[in-house]
């Protein structure tokens, strides 16, 4: 731990985030001229249709009258570019003012190439793969009309009952931030008018993710600091990096549904981060404040949603039904809508809808090879290897018959992942698949699937897997989740392995053969006993389309993991919620407790140390958060900081050195963790601030350098003013959140 001043550095700024692209242009100026012009000649009525989003279920015949009479400004879910053609048809030559329709769908991790499920994606630590993961959905997309999609999925997600964690970047704000900031300039590219640009959206502001119990939809408790400090910072960097949409969330947090919440919508979204784009509700989120008991019948929700900042409802209707009633009671102003109105037609016109409302279909678009390679890319990035005993990985030469077992070993809808509603599992190639293909000609493979899906309980197959173990050098067992059990809705409160996969598992490490077992999950399992049953363990958070060819390349060792948690693995549900920027207890533990096994009969009260930690699960996770190893292995050496003192407006640089002291080349995901010991409020135990990406030949060494302005040390202090506080600091560079070399430094005034 050494501390001296660097003469000079290459600089590697830890923020990724753009300003808003268009801000302030002359584009910009034009579009809101042509706004105001527009605005001035629409009615109440049809300025209330703007605000109107359906969802028509493939056929246009009933909804044709209402896109006429101007009474739509979206519509969800419709994908065949003929019938987009057809609404935007009506909508510009047959209403009065001839507004396009601006076309959405769910268009999470990919369209027709699906890569992983964003929680994988962010297990890359790697923004470029995000970035173009969102591009080719955006190509793919808007070649069948749709200009608008509800990603990225911001929510800061630290209980993985919830099944929507599958949807997130995972626990970490900062990872949060750079990856949903990622996605954000790919699904809208280098200008929004582009015809393959997508808006996105920043969802669900907010806190949604923090749902008491890991239960879906269930409220949040919040408060206002943890709000500032935790939840916020992917929203404003998704804001910052100019994302056109938001959309609020369904929780009540403290007693507020985000969608009647003004709190979030005016005084933080618009009036601190001068937002100008469009807010949108969740499906049904404004009149499902009936059902929270905020509001008593739908006239309510659309006043307490409008006035709370609410541009464009989703589905349920009542600004239709309600708002000009409202405005003539004056309960709600002409100024509110005309607000709401001006956001919606502005992302019209950056999208240059007015222009060229129609789609002009590419349908050779979709699956093209240059996709499904960086499918593949995406996957053997996000694949993370937790356990390697003996360096069973990768399969070597000596390895001639591969027993390929399990459930998830060929389930192409299921490797999908939640959110697909236009990936084709006839496109997906599983793991069975591409080890056949691929390495077929070297070794042999037996496949005997032992259980039909994940929660198959019929134990009758085992005996034929196991018999196959024994014939075989070698055991893939593939199991995990189908992906039905994660994702919206599908909150689970047991973690481990369903159905009979467990029983498997422990049937085919009793085989004799080196047992490599590959989880395919949306969420992190509790598997730490199979982790113990298998000599190593992959793991793959639902990875798409091209799990299969980027899964048998790690094995076979011509690609090497070098995935990373991207949130913290509990050993058992009871930890729930565990991640690492926890704050301090009063009473850490030693480690040294005793556990429960352990305690004497008859133990007096105080005999177990009186410190925070659970008598059966013990101190930390099965696997902290940033954590993976690689076939390559790292060595950290020689962290040096710029400076031991630092000014608030200074820049902190911080370096190691990092050697490959293994036998194959690799990839290092090197993090950079910090730690605030005193100040006005008590401070997580660490917290990320930078990451990257390095690739190191056997034996090479690098010197890896952040430069850590001071300023990103600043956080909501106890008069909830975001400041850097001066005083001394701990900094970590390491290979997981466990794991690194520190030094001190201190900020003074
Ligand atoms: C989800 C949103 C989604 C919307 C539209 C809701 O149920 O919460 O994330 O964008 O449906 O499909």
């Amino acid at each position: 731990m050494k501390h001296f001043k660097l003469s000079s550095a290459c600089l590697l700024m830890l923020s990724f985030f753009a300003c808003t692209p268009q801000a302030g242009s002359e584009k910009d100026r034009d579009i809101d001229n042509k706004v105001e012009e527009l605005l001035g000649k629409m009615t109440l009525q049809e300025k209330i249709g703007q605000m109107n989003q359906l969802s028509p279920n493939g056929s246009i015949d009933q909804i044709a009258g209402v896109i006429k009479e101007g009474k739509v400004g979206s519509l969800l879910n419709l994908t065949d570019p003929e019938l987009v053609n057809k609404v935007q048809e009506i909508a510009v030559k047959e209403s009065r003012l001839g507004i396009p329709v601006l076309m959405s769908r769910d268009v999470i991790h990919g369209y027709k190439t699906i890569f992983p499920i964003p929680l994988g994606q962010a297990a890359t630590f790697n923004p470029r793969i995000a970035e173009d993961g969102a591009r080719i959905a955006a190509v793919e997309a808007s070649a069948d009309g749709i200009r608008w999609t509800f990603a990225p999925m911001i929510d800061i997600s630290r209980d993985p009952r919830w099944g929507r964690m599958a949807e997130s970047c995972g626990e970490d704000p900062y990872l949060s931030a750079v990856m949903g900031a990622a996605m954000v300039k790919g699904f809208q590219g280098d200008s929004l008018d582009d015809p393959t640009a997508i808006a996105a959206c920043a969802k669900h502001f907010v806190g949604y993710g923090a749902a008491e119990g890991g239960k879906d939809y269930n409220s949040t408790f919040i408060p206002e600091r943890e709000l500032r400090n935790v939840y916020f910072p992917p929203f404003e960097a998704a804001a910052k990096a100019g994302c056109a949409t938001f959309m609020t969330s369904f929780n009540d947090n403290d007693g507020v549904p985000s969608t009647g919440n003004s709190f979030i919508l005016k005084e933080v979204l618009r009036g601190e981060w001068n937002y100008d784009g469009v807010v949108v509700t969740d499906w049904a989120s404004a009149t499902e404040m009936i059902a929270h008991g905020f509001c008593k019948d739908a006239k309510e929700a659309a006043e307490k949603s409008v006035n709370a900042g609410i541009d464009m409802e989703m589905v349920s209707g009542s600004f239709m039904e309600n708002l000009e009633t409202l405005v003539k009671e004056k309960k709600v102003s002409v100024a509110t809508i005309d607000n709401a109105v001006r956001n919606i037609l502005r992302l019209k016109f950056r999208l240059g809808l007015f222009d060229n409302p129609y789609v002009v279909s590419d349908q050779t678009v979709k699956y093209a090879e240059s996709h499904l390679a960086k499918a593949k890319e995406a996957v053997e990035q996000s694949v993370i290897l937790l356990k390697n005993d003996n360096e069973v990985l990768p399969l070597g030469e000596m390895v001639r018959t591969v027993a390929v077992v399990g459930p998830m070993a060929d389930a192409p809808h299921d490797q999908m992942g939640t959110w697909v509603f236009d990936g084709e599992k006839e496109h997906t190639q599983t793991p069975l698949k591409a080890l056949r293909e691929m390495y077929g000609d070297k070794v042999q493979i037996i496949y005997e699937p032992g259980l039909a899906y994940s929660r198959d309980k019929q134990t009758s197959g085992i005996a034929k897997a196991v018999a196959a173990a024994r014939r075989a050098d070698v055991v893939l067992a593939f199991v995990g989740e189908e992906s039905i059990l994660s994702g919206e809705a599908h909150s689970l409160a047991d973690l481990n392995l369903r159905g009979a996969q467990s029983e498997l598992i422990e049937a085919l490490a009793k085989a004799g053969k080196p047992l490599v077992t590959v989880v395919m999950a949306g969420r992190p399992l509790t598997i730490g006993k199979e982790v113990d049953e298998s000599a190593a363990v992959l793991y793959s958070f639902h990875p798409g389309t091209m799990g299969g060819p980027a899964i048998a390349d790690l094995l076979f060792g011509k690609v090497v993991p070098s995935g990373k948690t991207p949130v913290t693995f509990p050993k058992m549900v009871g930890q729930v919620p565990v991640y690492y920027a926890h704050h301090h207890t009063g009473r850490a533990p030693s480690g040294k407790e005793t556990l429960i096994d352990d305690i004497p009969l008859e133990a007096g009260q105080t005999s177990l140390g009186c410190t925070s930690f659970y008598m059966d699960a013990g101190f930390g996770p099965l696997f902290p958060f940033g954590y993976g190893l690689s076939y390559a292995t790292f060595a950290y050496d020689v962290l040096e900081l710029s400076a031991d003192k630092l000014a608030a407006n200074a820049t902190l640089t911080a370096r190691v050195n990092v050697t490959n002291t293994g036998k194959y080349a690799g990839t290092e995901v090197v993090q950079l963790y910090v730690q605030d010991k005193v100040a006005s409020v008590a401070r997580p135990v660490k917290e990320l601030k930078g990451f990257q990406r390095v690739t190191l030949q056997p034996g090479e060494t690098k010197t890896v350098t952040f430069s850590l302005p001071v300023s990103e040390l600043a956080f909501w202090n106890i008069d909830m003013k975001k400041v850097v506080e001066p005083g001394e600091f701990k900094l970590w560079l390491g290979t997981n959140s466990e794991e690194g070399l520190s030094a001190d430094f201190e900020v003074i005034n």
